[in-house]
């Protein structure tokens, strides 16, 4: 049972492919267009998923996309506008009227795009629910069978945060919040007034709140409700698109143009966000537990790509694991949906302990040896490839790292790299001059050898996927002060000889060369651009920045 999973028809398309109730291939459309969170349909990256697993478009038993019918939403959105949620005006009125009609036919719509390109599933279509897919992402990877899944979402249908645990073989829903009372929402919001694009700069946001202190009062668009703290929607949604919300008026004075100067107000009004979005959080994964009589947390959503308020959650008392889809955004819930299809057709949902993010696309030496000969580019095959490279980032050289099958999910987890020495916390600014240009909103990560973490981070525990936050130890302030953020958090990611071989033993050849068991751990592309895919994209990305030496397969080309 081959089972096709897309999310398709909001932002970052994407394609996941469950075989046999296996998680095999996952991939977004953005790593293969070049257009960073592609929307398009992912033809391409159901072609690269096609050629990565040496699959016929013929044997797809099913094709199912991460959104059901659309009627529910508009449905909602209807109720919204009589009862005041959104602004009753006549521009309003006529867009939910044309969103309604073109609605009627979207699913329709969507076979005929996916039959356009490839052949017709054998068992049909399958339209998935928005936030169960998200729910399903993330219980493949849970610690414990019996977890309880927290879905932070700006909106999926009419649904903003959910609570869901997994039954008899299907995710049920335990608790639904409904969208605007969104902490999403309220996050967008902020970061639109801040000057950064809604719905993909929010990390930016985080970053900021490093520097800032929580001295603006929110209160006012806080809604408590008995356990639970989230936020009065209305307020975030304009009367007209393209119109600053009742939020973004109350709060004008922090607002910034996407080129002006960065100023202490703007990050005191970030870290304030960032505290409310925080005890929002906590009290839904409270009332998660005590609902479902578990202290194993698994969360998705894009809310969940704030590791800053991962880190707050993963030290409360009452949750014993955490644990975060690293495509925690609408990209993972093509995996959730891949999951869905499969289900539906009788293969049971099991989860897979042996998880692994690398589920894109690999090139073979020969592949990549051809590109680099066809550049005409001068590159070496050391005997000794891992000592190699380590040598040069212990003499403070920057690498571009490319190995094996690319990563899914927003972040570089050694697979498509830019490593660093963390030691001299200078060389945080070489890679921003190099390839970055000064995003001080970026905090660079660290990968650690996970049997050393303890020694550097603080209630260290097991991140593989770089979406938790833990607090620098004194030892790690002194000897990677590159990898220790304003405000002392870092994203760890563990890395092990099992997650990542090849990895852990270029650590390993480090720590011998440095004492130091850290090396700084960023995304392989240039700023604005997404993470490279292929041989040439690294070949393209190394020759446009200030990169000095290219480990890309058994292959080593230095400038
Ligand atoms: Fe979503």
């Amino acid at each position: 049972m081959i089972s096709l999973g897309i999310n398709y028809g909001s932002h970052e398309s994407s394609v996941a492919i469950v075989k046999e109730g296996k998680l095999v291939f996952a991939a977004a459309e953005e790593r293969y267009t070049r257009i960073k969170q592609d929307s398009a349909f992912p033809v391409n990256a159901i072609k690269a998923a096609f050629m990565e697993l040496d699959i016929d478009a013929q044997e797809v038993d099913v094709v199912s996309l991460s959104w059901p019918l659309k009627g529910d939403a508009l449905l909602h959105d209807a109720k919204l506008f009589v009862t005041g949620g959104f602004g009753r005006t006549r521009s309003r009125a006529k867009k939910l009227a044309a969103q309604l009609l073109s609605s009627l036919n979207a699913q329709k719509k969507f076979q005929n795009l996916y039959r356009s390109f490839f052949p017709p599933p054998q068992n049909g279509f399958v339209f998935a629910d928005h936030h169960a897919a998200h729910a399903l992402s993330t219980f493949c990877l849970a610690e414990q069978e019996a977890s309880v899944c927290v879905v932070f979402d700006g909106r999926g249908t009419t649904e903003a945060t959910t609570i869901w645990k997994f039954e008899n073989g299907h995710p049920r829903k335990l608790f639904e919040r409904s969208f605007p009372d969104s902490i999403g929402v309220l996050y967008a919001n902020a970061t639109r007034l801040l000057g950064f694009r809604p719905l993909s700069d929010e990390w930016k946001v985080m970053g900021l709140a490093a520097y800032g202190r929580p001295n603006v009062d929110l209160d006012e668009f806080v809604l408590k409700r008995g356990w639970e703290t989230t936020f009065a929607g209305r307020h975030f949604l304009p009367a007209n698109d393209n119109e600053p919300s009742g939020f973004e008026r109350r709060f004008a004075e922090y607002g910034r143009k996407g080129d002006g100067e960065i100023a202490q107000p703007h990050m005191d009004f970030a870290a304030s966000v960032q505290r409310v979005c925080e005890e929002a959080m906590i009290s839904y994964v409270a009332h998660s537990v005590a609902l479902a009589g578990t202290a194993d947390v698994c969360l998705a959503g894009g809310v969940a790509l704030n590791c800053k308020a991962n880190g707050e959650i993963l030290r409360l008392p009452f949750v014993k694991s955490l644990v975060v889809q690293p495509a925690a955004g609408d990209d993972g819930t093509a995996i959730g949906a891949a999951f869905a299809g499969s289900i539906k057709f009788g293969v049971p949902f099991r989860r897979d302990p042996s998880f692994t993010p690398y589920l894109g696309t690999s090139y073979g030496d020969d592949e990549i040896e051809s590109v680099l000969k066809r550049a005409k580019v001068r590159y070496e095959r050391p005997e000794n490839f891992v000592e190699d490279v380590a040598t040069c980032l212990a003499a403070d050289r920057l690498v571009g790292w490319f190995q094996g099958r690319m990563e899914f999910g927003p972040r570089a987890l050694g697979h498509r790299s830019i490593l660093a020495s963390p030691i001299k916390v200078e060389n945080r600014d070489r890679v921003n001059e190099a390839v970055k240009f000064r995003e001080i909103w970026r905090p660079f990560a660290p990968a650690v050898m996970h049997e050393h973490g303890a020694r550097y981070f603080q209630d260290y525990r097991m991140s593989p996927y770089m979406i938790l936050s833990f607090w620098a130890s004194e030892h790690a302030r002194l000897v990677v002060p590159a990898v220790v953020h304003a405000d002392g958090s870092c994203r760890v990611q563990s890395v092990t000889a099992d997650n990542n071989p090849l990895f852990h033993s270029l650590l390993d050849s480090f720590s011998k060369r440095t004492g130091v068991h850290v090396l700084m751990n960023t995304s392989f592309n240039l700023k604005g651009e997404p993470i490279v895919e292929s041989p040439l994209d690294a070949l393209r990305t190394f020759y446009s920045s200030g990169l000095d030496v290219l480990a890309i397969g058994p292959f080593v080309v230095r400038k």
